[in-house]
């Protein structure tokens, strides 16, 4: 198993680190809008923000800062000859609103609670303020993570659909190089 990437193929740590932070910001974005819409008590959020929400957002934080270390110190897969120069324009545009989303969501939701002058504490490790007790910078932080979540659930929406049209429209090797190993042929 190759670790590091080509420039025709994903190594496994860019591959590993792409869909473990997927699964942990799916389940982060599913649970945080099923308290926006108050479909979970606050109570039961409580407990769940400080066992999931808060340190997976701040692993996913830890995570992203060493992909993009990763991504910028090797070779990268090209995207298909076949494309045209605007998917690839909104191809990279998605990659790119998902390496900000992986970056300001966690920051903002750090951000917003030190502006409170609550700790932001995962794994019982208090981590450095940013910005402590400022109260009305607690507000644009919070809207400024909710509308970055919006984003994503749209950005997301597009990203998967391409992803899905490279492999059964197109019949490239775009979602079958990112796919683990073995999982996914080749028509
Ligand atoms: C079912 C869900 C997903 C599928 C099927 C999927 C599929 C893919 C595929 C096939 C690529 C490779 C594109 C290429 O080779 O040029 C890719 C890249 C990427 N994906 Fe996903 N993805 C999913 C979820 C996510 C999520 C939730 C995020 C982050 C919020 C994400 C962030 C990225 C980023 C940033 C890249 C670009 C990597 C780079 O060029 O450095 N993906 N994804
Ligand atoms: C990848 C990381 C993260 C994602 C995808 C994410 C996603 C979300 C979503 C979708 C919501 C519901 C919409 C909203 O109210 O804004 C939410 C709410 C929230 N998030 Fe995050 N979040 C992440 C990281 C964090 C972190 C690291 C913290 C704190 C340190 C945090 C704190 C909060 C808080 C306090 C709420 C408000 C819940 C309420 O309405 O009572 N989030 N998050």
């Amino acid at each position: 198993m190759e670790l590091s990437n080509s420039s025709d193929r994903w190594g496994a740590v860019s591959k590993g680190l792409h869909w473990a932070a997927a699964g942990i910001i799916l389940v982060q974005f599913v649970t945080g809008f099923l308290r926006y819409f108050k479909i979970i008590s606050a109570d039961t959020w409580a407990l769940f923000y400080k066992y999931w929400h808060m340190p997976a957002g701040i692993i996913v934080l830890a995570l992203v800062v060493f992909r993009l270390v990763w991504r910028f110190s090797q070779p990268h897969p090209d995207l298909p000859t076949h494309m045209q120069w605007w998917e690839r324009l909104a191809a990279n545009g998605v990659h790119v609103y998902l390496y900000v989303a992986m970056v300001f969501l966690p920051l903002t939701g750090w951000a917003g609670f030190n502006a409170l002058k609550i700790e932001v504490d995962p794994f019982g490790v208090a981590l450095p303020h940013l910005f402590w007790d400022i109260r009305p910078l607690s507000f644009i932080m919070a809207d400024t993570h909710l509308y970055l979540a919006i984003g994503l659930a749209i950005v997301f929406g597009l990203h998967v659909v391409g992803a899905l049209k490279h492999h059964f429209v197109d019949h490239d090797e775009t979602l079958i190089r990112m796919a683990p190993k073995g999982w996914l042929k080749s028509k």
